[in-house]
């Protein structure tokens, strides 16, 4: 009998040791360490290495990755073409056309061996930043802000989409938001990196293809139809009512529900009190007091389906109080996610088989052609 397994739901691709997610315990592991530690004692860049490389660098080995990645944030060879992007394009569709088009400027495009392949990731990670801050800038008619040799990833990221340098704290909370969107198992993006070079394609088109992948409301979209939600709600005394509305019509409620997580994405805990503190200090109160009494409502509603707030639910609140436009969050997603992605990629390739599913045919056989004249 053939199974359908619709949405490859509980299908395992290959065997990893890049990450855990222990679904029903609320629990999420990189290279066996939980997300908890990380984020309170790691920065992305080290994590970016761990993912990568697959052990925490030395201290040698952290600071010739960090110079790799400050040498190599420039993005002078597609600066022409950023110039000639629509304004108007959604960013995601920004991103995912500049870094296809990096892919046809680097020096090592045809070498598809491992050590040109972790190099050419570590150049998109480098210059991902780079690319979503400059066209911000350029849609608003600025010019881009060059990168700064000195700061770290998130840091540097602040800075070339605002030109004014972030508060330490700012910084650190975009880096632990970095770190926290990092990695996440065999996820519907970096599925799509994974047949892409299964094909034995190349870094880039699997970059590009998981950016393609990302963009879904389904998916690294959620963030920003999240905060769009609450926006919408308009008020706390209103949550109830749209929470009650909303499922009554069968839609649903973004940041909540996950493929895996059947409890609290782990995630989400770390974000919510960095979203309450930002809201309090930037003075906006009531959109987060609104989407803390929308997932009260949900969860009471929810939580039987074992349906749960997952990682995108606050991450939106606290991106737009870091000042990042809601259009960009899918991208700060991107900048993180290039990391887990290279690790899945460079880890497929260790064992590669061309990824070939078969689809259940149903349809009709040995119909007889008919000319277009005699079809009614
Ligand atoms: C994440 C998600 C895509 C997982 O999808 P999935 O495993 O394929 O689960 P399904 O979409 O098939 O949902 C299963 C059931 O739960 C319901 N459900 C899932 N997520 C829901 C949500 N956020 N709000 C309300 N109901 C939800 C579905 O309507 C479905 O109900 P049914 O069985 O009565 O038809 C899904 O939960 C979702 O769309 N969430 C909102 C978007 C989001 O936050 N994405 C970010 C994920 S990190």
């Amino acid at each position: 009998m053939v199974v359908v397994n619709k949405g490859l739901d509980n299908i395992y691709v290959k065997e990893s040791k890049i990450c855990f997610i222990d679904g029903e315990n609320s629990k999420l592991y990189y290279r066996g360490f939980s997300i908890e530690e990380l984020a309170e004692k790691s920065n992305f860049e080290e994590v970016a290495y761990l993912l990568i490389h697959g052990q925490l660098p030395t201290r040698e080995q952290l600071s010739s990755f960090n110079s790799f990645l400050a040498e190599n944030r420039g993005i002078e060879e597609i600066m022409n073409l950023m110039r000639l992007i629509p304004k108007t394009s959604h960013p995601v569709d920004m991103l995912r056309t500049a870094v296809s088009a990096l892919g046809m400027h680097d020096s090592e495009a045809s070498d598809n061996s491992r050590d040109a392949t972790v190099r050419k990731a570590l150049r998109v990670l480098a210059k991902a930043p780079t690319i979503v801050a400059a066209f911000d800038r350029l849609r608003k008619g600025k010019e881009p802000v060059k990168p700064d040799a000195r700061l770290s990833h998130a840091a540097n990221f602040l800075y070339m989409l605002s030109g004014k340098k972030p508060t330490e704290r700012e910084a650190k909370i975009l880096d632990i938001m970095l770190i926290l969107h990092a990695e996440h198992e065999m996820n519907a993006s970096s599925f799509s990196c994974s047949v892409t070079v299964s094909t034995l394609s190349d870094m880039y088109s699997a970059i590009t293809s998981g950016i393609g992948t990302l963009k879904g409301p389904l998916h690294g979209g959620a963030n920003e139809a999240a905060l769009k939600m609450f926006m919408r709600v308009g008020d706390p005394s209103k949550a109830e009512e749209f929470v009650d509305e909303a499922l009554r019509r069968k839609e649903k409620i973004m940041g909540f529900g996950h493929r895996i997580y059947k409890s609290l994405d782990p995630r989400y805990r770390v974000t919510k009190p960095i979203a309450a503190e930002l809201a309090k200090q930037r003075g906006k109160m009531s959109l987060y007091e609104t989407a803390v009494r929308v997932e009260d409502a949900a969860i009471k509603a929810l939580a039987a389906s074992k349906l749960f707030p997952n990682v995108d639910y606050y991450s939106g609140i606290v991106f737009s109080n870091l000042s990042i436009d809601p259009d960009l969050f899918t991208n700060i997603f991107t900048i993180a996610r290039i990391s887990g992605w290279a690790a899945h990629t460079l880890e497929y390739l260790e064992d590669n088989r061309l990824i070939r599913p078969k689809a259940y045919y149903t349809g009709t056989l040995d119909l007889k052609y008919v000319p277009i004249e005699r079809r009614s």
